[in-house]
């Protein structure tokens, strides 16, 4: 089977960790590169922490450093659910290679300018790297099949009551994404609070026995205690984000999802940062966007567990 060709944008993150272990451990995708993203801590974090992990479970694929900051906004970080490093558990680990010495935007441009056929976006952080690359490339966007993302929400925010992380932190950058006129699949707090990891789950990955399975049960031991004291209504589960926007390109019938025009407010007092997706298509306008609200969360558990049973 054709592996599916991918850019993955992250800013690991103990989810976006995770995201990764599905990514490299399905082994269903051909995945060119991973950008990294300041967003839950900055750069050289998660540019470190990416190091790290893709070192871990064995992926030696490039990795470009993004963008420091969001394109008008000042970083914000996300410290309070992915602690000091912003990937806890992980600090003792010796990166196996070094990040490439050309930048996020120019690599995915050399990426896709070189590419025969179409690539698919993974971003599961904040969107500056994919909106710095559209604005200098407008050129290849035509290049881009697809970009499957964790961000914003159809009704609900974690920020601000309308406002989700990634799209939060960078609401400008939010907007150029979904304005662009590339087909976009959004898994948003709508869909990944469905996607939620208990205890027993965290357990089974542990007793996979090997390091992949050690280190996703430690990560999600460690961002499991944000959302066991500030999300009880998840009754002691975890909402694992990221992994969605992979596992909808793994198996797209194990969510549910509508098609919706999306687009981003960046200038509302109360509502910056808000994906406002008309899920009743009372605009009129024609869908741009793929939005997943619900999914299948036992296949979501064995899909994560069959993918950390085949790393090292
Ligand atoms: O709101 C959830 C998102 O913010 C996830 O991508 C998580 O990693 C953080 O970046
Ligand atoms: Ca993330």
């Amino acid at each position: 089977m054709k592996k599916i060709p991918v850019i993955i944008d992250c800013d690991p993150g103990h989810d976006d960790a995770l995201m990764l272990m599905l990514a490299f451990g399905s082994g269903l995708f051909d995945v060119k590169a991973v950008t990294t993203s300041a967003g839950n801590q900055t750069q050289d974090k998660t540019l470190a922490n990416t190091l790290k992990i893709l070192s871990l479970i064995g992926a030696n694929v490039p990795v470009y450093r993004g963008c420091e900051k969001p394109i008008f906004r000042n970083l914000v970080i996300d410290d309070s659910v992915h602690g000091e490093s912003g990937l806890h558990g992980i600090e003792w680990v010796v990166p196996a290679f070094q990040p490439e010495t050309i930048s996020a935007v120019e690599g995915i441009a050399r990426i896709l300018s070189e590419s025969e056929g179409k690539i698919t976006i993974v971003p599961t952080g904040p969107l500056t790297n994919i909106a710095a690359f559209l604005l200098a490339f407008p050129n290849l966007k035509d290049r881009i099949e697809r970009i499957s993302l964790m961000g914003g929400g159809i009704f609900r925010g974690n920020m601000t009551p309308l406002a989700e992380f990634n799209i939060y932190a960078d609401p400008e950058a939010a907007a150029i994404v979904f304005a662009a006129g590339i087909p976009v699949t959004m898994c948003g707090l709508d869909v990944t609070h469905k996607a939620v990891v208990f205890q027993k789950d965290i357990d089974l990955f542990r007793a996979i026995g090997n390091k992949s399975g050690e280190a996703a049960a430690n990560f999600l031991e460690f961002y499991s205690r944000f959302y066991r004291e500030n999300r009880i209504e998840l009754e002691g589960g975890a909402a694992l984000h990221d992994p969605c926007a992979i596992a909808w390109l793994i198996n797209p019938d194990m969510f549910k999802t509508k098609s919706c025009y999306v687009a981003v407010e960046t200038k509302g007092e109360l509502t910056s940062g808000a994906t406002v997706v008309d899920f009743y298509n009372v605009l009129k306008k024609a869908p741009n966007t793929e939005v997943a609200y619900d999914i299948n969360r036992e296949e979501y558990i064995k899909m994560l567990a069959d993918a950390i049973r085949s790393l090292p």
